[in-house]
C-alpha cells in the first residue's frame, strides 16, 4: 500500500511522522473519509467544506489548495488501485517539542491513505441488516468538529464487536440518542417520516446525512429533525445508520431486542436505491 505524507507518496511501512507530532500527543488533528465508488470519490466537495470548517474551528492552517488536495486524494486512490473503498486523510497542527499551547511557526502534517472495502460483506449487511448496542455518550461537547480524538468511539465500537454487534450508538444524559461511534442514526416513525437528531450539538453533521435529506426530498419522504429516545428507536418502524463507509445500513436489533420485525425496511431500501443518483 501507498501512503501520502507531507508531499511524498511512499510505501505505507516507510511512511513516517514525528513522534512529537501533535496528532500523536494531543489528538490535535482533524480528518475526513470519503467513499470511493467505481473509482470515483463521492461527495468530495462537501467533505472539503466540512474539513475547512474543522480546520477553522481549531485554527489549524490549510496545508494546500483544494485543487492540490483533490489531486493528492485521487492519486492516493489510484496508486492503491482502490475501485470501491474509501480514502482517508488527516491534517495535524504539526510537530513541535511537547507543549500544550500552540507552537509558533509549525507546518501542518498532511497524510492520506486509501483502502478497498469488502463489497460482499457490505452487501450482506445491507441485505440482512445489523445488530447495534446502546451506550452512554461519554464524549466531549465539540463532536461537531471531526477530530481524531476518537478514543470513546473506538472503545464503543470494540464493545459493540464484543457484543456481536456492528455499531454502538451513544445516548446522552437525558436518554436521547446522539449518534453511532462512526455513523448518524435515523428512524422511521409511525407516519413513515424520517426522524434524525438536529446537527447543532452532540453529533457530527454527516455528509451522508445531508445527502440523504436530499434523497428523501426527491422521494417525497418527509424528514423531521428532532431528538428521539432509545425507547422510541426500539419501537420504530425502521432504524438505520448513515456514514460515508456504510452509506445506509438497516438496523434489525438493538441491545439484543429485535426491531422492525428483524428485517431491513422498505423505506431504507428505497432511499438506498436512489442514493447514488443524488450523491456527486
Ligand atoms: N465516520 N458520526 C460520527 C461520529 C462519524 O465518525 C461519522 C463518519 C459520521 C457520518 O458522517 P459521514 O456521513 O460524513 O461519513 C457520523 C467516518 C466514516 C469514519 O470515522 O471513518
Amino acid at each position: 500500500r501507498i501512503t501520502y505524507v507531507n508531499g511524498r507518496y511512499v510505501p505505507s511501512r516507510e511512511a513516517v511522522v514525528s513522534v512529537e507530532d501533535r496528532g500523536n500527543q494531543f489528538a490535535d488533528a482533524v480528518y475526513e473519509a470519503c467513499q470511493i465508488k467505481d473509482g470515483a470519490i463521492i461527495d468530495l466537495r462537501r467533505h472539503l467544506d466540512r474539513l475547512d470548517r474543522s480546520l477553522a474551528e481549531l485554527r489549524i492552517a490549510t496545508p494546500m489548495s483544494r485543487a492540490a488536495m483533490t489531486h493528492v486524494l485521487r492519486e492516493v486512490a489510484r496508486r492503491n488501485k482502490v475501485e470501491n473503498g474509501y480514502v482517508y486523510w488527516q491534517i495535524s497542527r504539526g510537530a513541535a517539542p511537547r507543549d500544550h499551547a500552540f507552537p509558533a511557526g509549525v507546518r501542518p502534517t498532511f497524510t492520506a491513505t486509501a483502502k478497498s472495502l469488502d463489497v460482499a460483506a457490505a452487501a450482506l449487511r445491507y441485505e440482512k441488516g445489523v445488530p447495534i448496542i446502546t451506550l452512554p455518550d461519554n464524549r466531549w461537547e465539540r463532536v461537531d468538529i471531526k477530530t481524531v480524538g476518537l478514543l470513546p468511539n473506538a472503545l464503543a465500537k470494540q464493545a459493540a464487536r464484543e457484543a456481536g454487534a456492528f455499531e454502538a450508538v451513544f445516548v446522552d444524559a437525558e436518554g436521547y440518542v446522539t449518534e453511532g461511534s462512526s455513523a448518524n442514526v435515523w428512524l422511521v416513525d409511525g407516519e413513515g417520516r424520517l426522524v434524525t437528531r438536529p446537527a447543532d450539538r452532540g453529533i457530527l453533521r454527516g455528509i451522508t446525512r445531508s445527502v440523504l435529506m436530499e434523497v428523501a426530498a426527491a422521494e417525497d419522504v418527509a424528514v423531521v429533525e428532532r431528538r428521539f429516545t432509545v425507547t422510541e428507536m426500539k419501537t420504530a418502524r425502521e432504524v438505520f445508520l448513515t456514514s460515508a463507509g456504510a452509506i445506509l445500513c438497516p438496523v434489525v436489533s438493538i441491545d439484543g431486542e429485535t426491531v422492525a420485525n428483524g428485517v431491513p425496511g422498505s423505506i431504507a431500501a428505497r432511499l438506498r436505491r436512489r442514493f447514488h443518483d443524488i450523491a456527486e
